[in-house]
């Protein structure tokens, strides 16, 4: 039997979310993952030192018998420098949404105006603080990342020094962008290098396949799927799962999220053996993550077998991506 081993997989874009549904799924990525970059867009969002280490202890509480790191977020505002200063040790990364663009984003940024945003982002590039981007417009939907793509470069050009990732890309326009700035780099999901916005509303609708970004073109899915395969040094993964209650996914006005979590690792081995470049996996998966952030993740070896696994239908009430279907991979062992 086919097996692959990888060690210390890194998600570097997680929901957990809090309370029971945080309970319920943190367990899920702790198994399989050695850490995970935890988004800050709770209800309200994480913005204080008291918010980020109450979170982050939640979080270890929900995964007492693993070996996983929280790597915390805060939610960007203009802060201060004595401010960020206090947080600069206890978070990983700052994530910035534009306002109202996607789930809890609402108290993000609504305007782009770099003089306004200069303090904030020069301490951050000084403090060695990576910004995370949720890079769309509230333009044409199939538009909005595309249309951000000047906005990237605004911050790009402005502070040389600032790493500026730009977090779940879907587009080949994302894609060109890597190599045009020393400061950017690019999360992708497992999903987007999947399907397509065929396969979300080209048929019959397919509530757990809608995300925000919307999966695109199939020559964007493409794009996204040579960074990955090759495993280009500023691309690393991040599940973006996004787990939502089934009535909210099953619904008129369905919840934006895919969620991923349990079955990323055995989807991302069936991608790269499908194209001959499981050798390249470790380092989208890990390897490229750590480097980025220069962060070290803590010891685990993650061994995956090919044969048929049958993805459950729910996860304590939320549906997985590929929910009751069978995929080609399988997890075997974990130490
Ligand atoms: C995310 C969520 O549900 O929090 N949803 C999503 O579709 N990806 C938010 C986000 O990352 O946009
Ligand atoms: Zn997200």
């Amino acid at each position: 039997m086919k097996t692959h081993t990888l060690l210390m997989p890194l998600d570097m874009h997680l929901h957990l979310r809090d309370g029971v549904m945080l309970e319920n799924i943190a367990p899920l990525s702790a198994y399989s993952f050695s850490g995970a970059l935890v988004m800050p867009n709770l209800v309200p969002p994480v913005t204080s030192l008291e918010d980020i280490k109450a979170y982050k202890e939640r979080i270890v509480a929900a995964v007492p018998n693993d070996y996983f790191e929280p790597y915390m977020t805060l939610f960007y505002k203009n802060y201060d420098k004595a401010f960020l200063e206090s947080v600069a040790g206890h978070i990983t990364a700052i994530k910035l949404y534009p306002a109202g663009i996607t789930t809890n984003s609402e108290g993000g940024v609504s305007s782009f105006n770099v003089e306004e945003m200069r303090p904030t982002l020069e301490m951050m590039s000084l403090l060695g603080i990576p910004l995370c981007v949720h890079g769309e417009t509230d333009g044409f939907v199939m538009d909005r990342e595309a249309e951000f793509m000047s906005i990237y470069e605004l911050l790009a050009k402005n502070f040389p020094k600032l790493k500026i990732i730009m977090e779940h890309i879907t587009t080949k326009a994302a894609v060109d962008m890597l190599d045009k700035y020393e400061n950017l780099y690019a999360t992708v999901t497992v999903h987007h290098l999947i399907i397509t916005l065929d396969d979300v509303a080209g048929g019959m609708l397919k509530p757990h396949l809608f995300c925000k970004p919307i999966a695109k073109r199939p020559e964007d899915r493409e794009a996204l799927l040579k960074v990955a395969l090759e495993a280009h040094p500023k691309v690393m993964f991040g599940s973006d799962s996004a787990p939502h209650p089934q009535h909210k996914k099953e619904s008129c006005g369905c919840a934006a999220g895919v969620f991923t979590a349990p079955i990323a690792l055995q989807l991302l081995c069936d991608v790269f053996d499908k194209h001959d470049k499981l050798e390249n996996l470790q380092a989208f998966v890990s390897d490229n993550a750590q480097n980025i952030y220069g962060i070290c993740a803590e010891f685990k070896e993650v061994v995956l077998e090919k044969r048929p696994f049958v993805v459950p239908e729910s996860y304590s009430g939320v549906v997985p991506m590929y929910a009751g279907e069978t995929i080609n991979w399988a997890i075997e062992s974990v130490e």
